[in-house]
């Protein structure tokens, strides 16, 4: 082996702290083959979380522009597990899109309510508080801020 490349150890031990199904064949075949596809796939799996993160980053940079957010309705936004609501006109309110029930993400704001599709559960758009269940527990409040620039999280 090189000196350049990761051990087979290492490669393994990596893989596997990333949640990747190619350890079973690094481990199979216990060649030097094996052991650069198992480093292809680290640098390939580092790669993706790491423009991920970024992703999500960049929209975090953004503010949300407010005319985004409808007045007695909301917005979801995907990359950043977040729900931004606009009970009345000018207030703003963000809770996390991930349902408390089973960790489904929420897919709609409609009729006053955060809508889970998974079982039902429905979380006030002011409070984030449960208005139907079997959720028990509401949505967590976000921080943001709120400027001339749009909506950001805090
Ligand atoms: S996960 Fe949302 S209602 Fe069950």
């Amino acid at each position: 082996m090189s000196p350049t490349q990761p051990s087979r150890r290492q490669a393994v031990t990596t893989v596997g702290a990333l949640g990747l199904g190619v350890v079973g064949a690094a481990s199979a075949c216990g060649s030097g083959e094996a052991s650069t596809a198992a480093s292809q796939a680290v640098d390939q799996a580092s790669s993706a979380v790491a423009g991920a993160g970024s992703q999500a980053a960049s929209v975090a940079a953004q503010a949300i522009a407010k005319a985004d957010i409808p007045v007695g309705g909301g917005r979801i936004i995907d990359a950043l597990k977040v729900v931004i609501t606009q009970p009345t006109e000018g207030d703003y309110k963000a809770f996390t899109s991930i349902c408390p029930h089973q960790g489904c993400p929420v897919t709609s704001v409609e009729g006053g309510t955060i809508n889970c599709p998974c079982h039902g559960s429905k979380f006030d758009i002011s409070t984030g508080e449960v208005k139907a269940g079997p959720a028990k527990e509401g949505l967590a409040k976000k921080s943001i801020s709120v400027s001339a620039d749009g909506i950001s999280l805090s």
